[in-house]
Formats: structure tokens, C-alpha cells, sequence
């Protein structure tokens, strides 16, 4: 008996509709080039779905960055402020997790930068930087139409956001307005950039073939280096030959070009979520919304009578109750083995469930978490056979990718599968990409400066 035996057929055929055919991925590549090729364009860009900003971040770090700075991260699980030393051979951070309030997420934005400015201030004081004037990062990751390394405006909030005030504005302009409310403490802004970017950088600091950064964490999406001549709408240094293409790929989908390999569970959790027909394709990967996904599928099955004989619980049948971090530890259980899956079930209160619930529970998860896997490997492989670079390394950092227990693996096998014959490519975490990114793109930035000034 292995553990296949301890998932029923029906659950496998009721499963089926989350799993991707080849023609389905291959379809949904070609789209995604075509989407992104419209966001790179002078004249589609304005039209397009799968925006490709522009991030004025030319340099990938060259090692001989140097020196002290702030960052901030905002937009993941947490709020972080940073101080980063940056030195010969290796570099020293402290960092400190704040928390937002939901009613700080859905608020004013005059209130959420009060918040960041306030934590901001703190902790310069607690690091005995308060009287300095420092080099800050923002790692800030949203969808930001860029004007210049620091100057960035809102196009829309994503994920758990949804302050008002904000969309339309620089966001690096309200984060000095709030930091001169106060009038405590001076910084200098030295760039704006996003998760990917920062997770870029910080995987290209040790490894000169990073060309790409993936987030798949609370949101997903990826950023890669592009040639100059093909962002027709950037207007920084044009004699220089690359600059990094933030693509927003998690907004893909969301003229109903995803519709082919969306279901009922697709449907309704963008019904349900705080900015409706946005951000499909993110919704169909992303740690945010995973956990949701699953209890979906569960409950539906649960009341078809084809789990726990039948029998919910309340628990089950409420939103948000079964978390992205459940799918990690049930895949996490050895084959055959459901200590972590009846942790989860019990907590849930459903220790009623028999060895072959558990079984059908576990494919339920496999089948989310797969083909989140390989929406994103498809997205990966596309940004690969555009770039058409022998050997690329995409650097990755994200909650999901880095506890889901299979997920590095599925998307190996899945975009091997999708490259162009004879490219070859890996797949490395980034080590704490917003946070050492941000620093990374202040510092080439002030490298650049300084060699400007001298
Ligand atoms: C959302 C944001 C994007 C960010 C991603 C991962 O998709 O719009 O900017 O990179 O989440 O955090």
C-alpha cells in the first residue's frame, strides 16, 4: 500500500480542473509575452495589463559598494526597518519588524506614512543614528510608475492594501512630508525600488548571472534585465545598455486573457477580495490567497459528501480559516504519514477525519500548491526565452517559495521543461532581498553620485 491508495478517485477527478495541460501553458506563455511586449511599448504601454515599469536601476552591484544605510520594506508579511553596513567582504544588518494594523492597511495614507515615519525615527534613536544623516532605501512593493530612482507614483495598491490618498502620488514625496511633520530625524532618500528588484540585486552581488527576481510570498512577481533598446518608454541613460523591467505580473490576467485555466474557487476568491477583477494571476499563486484556495476546494467536497463522511465543521466553513502555512506542513509530513495533517484538522476541529480524509486533504493542498508552482514556472520560462541568455540565474525570495517544502523542486522540473533547448538555468534564494537589496541599489546609486561629484 503506498500513499496513492489513500486518495480516493473521485477526489482525483474532482482535482483535475486544477491541473494545467501543456497546451494550457504554453498558451498562457505566449500571452504573457505578448502582454509584456504591450507594456514595454511607447505606444501600448498606456493600454497594457502587464505594466513592465521601468526601475531606472542600471548597475547591478560590482562588490566594491561600501558603507551605512537605511532601508525600509514595506508591502510583504511585514514591516521592516533596516540598518545595513556594507564592507569588504561581508556586511552586518539589523533589522526590526513592526507591525501595520489592518486599520493602518485600509486607512488614510497620511496615516500609514505617520506609522512608517514614527517607526522610521525609532529606530534611529534606538541605533544611535538619530543625530546622522544617513542613505535610505525604500524597498516599497507595489506597482510604482517610476519618474527616476527616487521618484515613483502609485498606480494602484495590491494585496492587503488599500490606503486612500495615495494612488496617483509619489510615494517617496508622502514619505518626506511625514518625516517633516515630525521633524526629528533626517534621511536621504537615495532610491525607490521593489521587492523584485531588491531580491535581483541582492542575488547579483554574489552571483554575476542573476537576470532575474521572483517573489512568490504574500504576492508574486518577478523582475528581469532587459536591453535598453526594447523599454521604449525609459528616458534615464540610454548609452548604457541594460535596465531592470519591473513586469507587475501579478495584474496579468486581468482582461480575462486567464480565463482558460481559471475555476469556480478563481472566481470566488476574487469576488471576496478587497479589489475585485485585480491581480488574477497573483491570485491563483500567491501565499495571500493559497490557503483560501484549498478550503475552497475542501469545503465544496466536504458538502458533496466526499470528506469527513459528509461532516464540516464551523471552523472549516469560515474565510481565511485554513492558512497558506497549513499547505507547507501537510506537504511537509513524510508519504503515508499525517501527524502534521491532523494537527491541522484537529485545529480546525475535524478529528472526526479518517487516514483516507487525510490522504484527500493532502492531494487537495498538492493540487493548489503544484499549480501555483507552475503558473510561476511559466512565467519564469517565458522571462528566460526572452532574454535568451545561455545561463541565467533567477533569484527568489517569497514565503511560499521559501517554506512550501516542494516548491523549489516543482518549479525546476516545470521550467526545465519549458526553456529553450540548451539554455540552462538556476533557481537560488535570495538571501533577505528587500532589506540587502535596498541597500544595494542606495549604494550603487551614491556610487554613482559620488563618481559624478569627483
Ligand atoms: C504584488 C505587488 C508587486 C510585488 C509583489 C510581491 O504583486 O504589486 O509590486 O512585487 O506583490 O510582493
Amino acid at each position: 500500500m503506498g500513499m496513492r491508495s489513500n486518495t480516493s478517485n473521485v477526489i482525483r477527478e474532482h482535482c483535475k480542473e486544477l491541473q494545467l495541460s501543456d497546451d494550457q501553458i504554453s498558451e498562457m506563455m505566449s500571452r504573457l509575452l505578448e502582454d509584456i511586449q504591450l507594456g514595454l511599448g511607447k505606444n501600448t504601454h498606456q493600454k497594457s495589463i502587464v505594466k513592465c515599469f521601468v526601475t531606472y536601476v542600471q548597475d547591478l552591484p560590482n562588490g566594491t559598494e561600501r558603507g551605512k544605510f537605511l532601508a525600509l520594506d514595506l508591502g510583504g508579511t511585514n514591516f521592516r526597518v533596516l540598518i545595513i553596513t556594507l564592507g569588504e567582504k561581508h556586511f552586518d544588518m539589523k533589522s526590526k519588524i513592526y507591525a501595520i494594523p489592518q486599520s493602518i492597511m485600509l486607512g488614510t495614507g497620511t496615516q500609514l506614512f505617520d506609522h512608517i515615519a514614527e517607526c522610521l525615527a525609532n529606530f534611529m534613536k534606538e541605533h544611535n543614528v538619530g543625530e546622522e544623516r544617513l542613505p535610505l532605501g525604500f524597498t516599497f512593493s507595489f506597482p510604482l510608475k517610476q519618474k527616476g530612482l527616487t521618484k515613483g507614483i502609485l498606480e494602484r495598491w495590491t494585496k492587503g492594501f488599500n490606503c486612500s490618498g495615495c494612488v496617483g502620488e509619489d510615494v517617496v514625496q508622502l514619505l518626506k512630508d511625514a518625516l517633516s511633520r515630525r521633524n526629528d530625524v533626517q534621511i536621504d532618500v537615495c532610491a525607490i525600488l521593489n521587492d523584485t528588484t531588491g531580491t535581483l540585486m541582492s542575488c547579483a552581488w554574489k552571483n554575476f548571472n542573476c537576470k532575474i527576481g521572483l517573489i512568490v510570498g504574500t504576492g508574486s512577481n518577478a523582475c528581469y534585465v532587459e536591453r535598453v533598446e526594447n523599454a521604449e518608454l525609459f528616458d534615464g541613460d540610454r548609452s548604457k545598455p541594460y535596465v531592470v523591467i519591473n513586469t507587475e505580473w501579478g495584474a496579468f490576467g486581468d482582461d480575462g486573457r486567464l480565463d482558460i485555466v481559471r475555476t469556480e474557487y478563481d472566481r470566488e476568491i476574487d469576488q471576496h477580495s478587497i479589489n475585485p477583477g485585480k491581480q488574477l494571476h497573483e491570485k491563483m499563486i500567491s501565499g495571500m490567497y493559497m490557503g483560501e484556495l484549498a478550503r475552497l476546494v475542501l469545503v465544496k467536497f466536504t458538502k458533496q459528501g466526499l470528506l469527513f463522511g459528509g461532516r464540516g465543521s464551523d471552523l472549516l466553513f469560515k474565510r481565511g480559516n485554513f492558512f497558506t502555512k497549513y499547505i507547507s506542513e501537510i506537504e511537509s509530513d513524510k508519504r503515508g504519514s499525517y501527524v502534521n495533517c491532523r494537527q491541522v484538522l484537529d485545529e480546525l476541529g475535524l478529528s472526526h477525519a479518517t487516514d483516507q480524509d487525510c490522504g484527500n486533504v493532502r492531494y487537495v493542498c498538492e493540487s493548489v500548491s503544484r499549480r501555483a508552482a507552475h503558473l510561476v514556472s511559466a512565467g519564469v520560462a517565458t522571462l528566460i526565452n526572452k532574454m535568451g541568455q545561455e545561463n541565467v540565474t533567477v533569484g527568489i525570495d517569497g514565503s511560499v517559495y521559501r517554506f512550501h517544502p516542494h516548491f523549489h523542486d516543482l518549479m525546476t522540473e516545470k521550467i526545465a521543461q519549458l526553456v529553450t533547448p540548451g539554455i540552462k538555468f538556476d533557481l537560488m534564494l535570495s538571501e533577505d532581498g528587500s532589506g540587502r537589496g535596498a541597500a544595494l541599489v542606495a549604494a550603487v546609486a551614491c556610487r554613482d553620485q559620488s563618481r559624478r561629484h569627483n
